[in-house]
């Protein structure tokens, strides 16, 4: 049998995701305020091929060519972020009228050419005046993401109506305040620890704030996670597995659900207690319309006494021997499934998204084509286990593809090629790769395929 996009139903949302700082460029133009990650890429040693995200994909004058591509593609849904700092240069207070004017321009061109905006409020990119404050480690934070929740929500609420407010909690407190590979390159668990509860407060004090002034809107926020295996069934590698599952995969969703932290499984947040005020239990919960469920691995996690606080290590992919991505993680796509009957298992859990999957792998472009196979494969396997968890009743209502277009990918430069569409960096040049076409005649037709092979082979 084949399946077709129809299988998914006629409300099933599919689109593409980026994020502002990875496509926009255009870093210090038309009164945008420097953020993090301006200032992390410009100090020595950060990113690996030594790049900045300062003109990135020129999405800022390229967009409507952009969204001009997601039309062509047949492609419904965009998911972009707002830059805090284009709004707000200082992070507060004074909004910066032509950075407002550009995500006017965004919205309106999107609607213009009959596709939806889905904001994420949120996608790492601290105004870096903040960060100066101490950013997510100082508790005001609340007090300026509510500002600058509230301010955008009133610029662009007549025409947005759905709202993500954190892109991956988990990630940009673990690796940008514990860990310090990403931006602001800060370290260290009395850093993380804070930070991770003040982003728990925002996820909801985000959401509150937009059903207060818009009580229409479809709110979401989105989760990074993996499932986790234990590297053998020894007791010991078995819970150091659920350790980090509490840590990569619960650590944020549960609050906002009403269950709190999980510290049971993960002694160390009980380290949150410091940080704790009187009503902040009650606060952290807000019922989101959906959940974001951002998936493109698994890991192996094993007993290491010796790593603190975890006493647990991932063991890498290389060592596997499984097939791998330019980032060096496994391609997995029974990952997906699981991890959606995990979230779905959540009682309170109304709607799932996946906000973001995809893959990259080494392209080339060869005589103005970029053939991609693999990432074609990891696509349709991917989207064959959305299709096998929504028949088995997860309740599963759209796929955004990460990415539109090839970008600048974190700490790791602009080696690593997400996009379906490939962006020559040097002209911005902009070639849909065959993974861009199989999408787009995927969605355009309800004759193009997904295998059963492949529904069987992964499952
Ligand atoms: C998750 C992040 O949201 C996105 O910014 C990143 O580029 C992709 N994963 C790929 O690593």
């Amino acid at each position: 049998m084949i399946f077709t996009k129809d299988d998914f139903g006629p409300d099933f949302h599919w689109g593409v995701s980026t994020a502002a700082y990875q496509i926009e460029g255009a870093h210090d133009v038309d009164g945008k305020g420097p953020s993090v990650w301006d200032h992390f890429v410009s100090q020595k040693g950060k990113i690996q091929d030594h790049t900045t995200g300062n003109h990135a994909c020129n999405h800022y004058h390229n967009y409507s060519e952009d969204v001009g591509l997601i039309q062509s593609l047949n492609i419904p849904n965009y998911r972009f972020s707002i830059a805090w700092s284009r709004i707000m240069p200082d992070g507060i207070g004074y909004i910066n009228q032509d950075g407002v004017d550009y995500y006017n321009r965004l919205i309106d061109e999107c609607l213009d050419k009959e596709i939806t905006p889905w904001v994420t409020l949120y996608h790492w990119d601290l105004p870096l005046a903040l960060q100066k404050k101490g950013g997510w480690v100082n508790r005001e934070v609340l007090g300026w993401f509510e500002d600058y929740v509230s301010t955008c929500v009133k610029l662009f609420g007549d025409r947005v109506k759905n709202w993500m407010v954190l892109n991956e909690p988990m990630v940009f407190t673990g690796a940008g305040y514990f860990l310090g590979y990403h931006a602001p390159g800060i370290k260290g668990i009395k850093n993380f620890v804070p930070a991770m509860h003040h982003a728990t407060l925002c996820q909801s004090l985000g959401g509150r704030i937009i059903r207060d002034l818009q009580p229409e809107a479809n709110i979401g926020t989105t989760f990074s996670c993996s499932h986790i295996d234990p590297a053998s069934p020894e007791p010991k590698d078995v819970k150091a597995a659920k350790r980090f599952d509490a840590l990569l995969n619960r650590l944020f969703i549960e609050p906002a659900l009403g269950l709190g932290y999980p510290v049971e499984d993960l002694p160390i947040a009980r380290r949150v207690e410091d940080y704790l005020k009187a009503d902040d239990e009650q606060n952290m919960v807000f019922d989101f319309d959906f959940v974001g469920l951002q998936n493109y691995t698994r890991e192996v996690v094993r007993h290491n006494w010796y790593m603190p606080y975890l006493q647990g290590q991932i063991v890498k992919a290389e060592e596997r021997d499984v097939e791998l991505t330019t980032m060096g993680w496994e391609v997995y796509p029974k990952g997906i499934y699981k991890m959606l009957k995990k979230f779905n298992a959540y009682d309170k859990v109304k709607s799932i998204l996946v906000t973001e999957n995809g893959v990259a792998f080494d392209d080339q472009l060869e005589n103005g084509h970029v053939k991609d196979p693999k990432r074609v494969k990891f696509l349709q396997s991917y989207i064959c286990e959305v299709l096998k968890a929504k028949r088995s009743g997860v309740k599963v209502d759209g796929y955004f593809i990460w990415s539109l277009m090839d970008n600048f990918e974190w700490a790791e430069g602009y080696e690593p090629r997400f996009g379906i569409v490939y962006n020559d960096f040097e002209t911005q040049k902009r070639i849909v790769k065959d993974s861009g076409y199989w999408y787009s005649r995927f969605l355009k037709s309800s004759k193009v395929m997904l295998n059963d092979e492949l529904l069987k082979s992964s499952g």
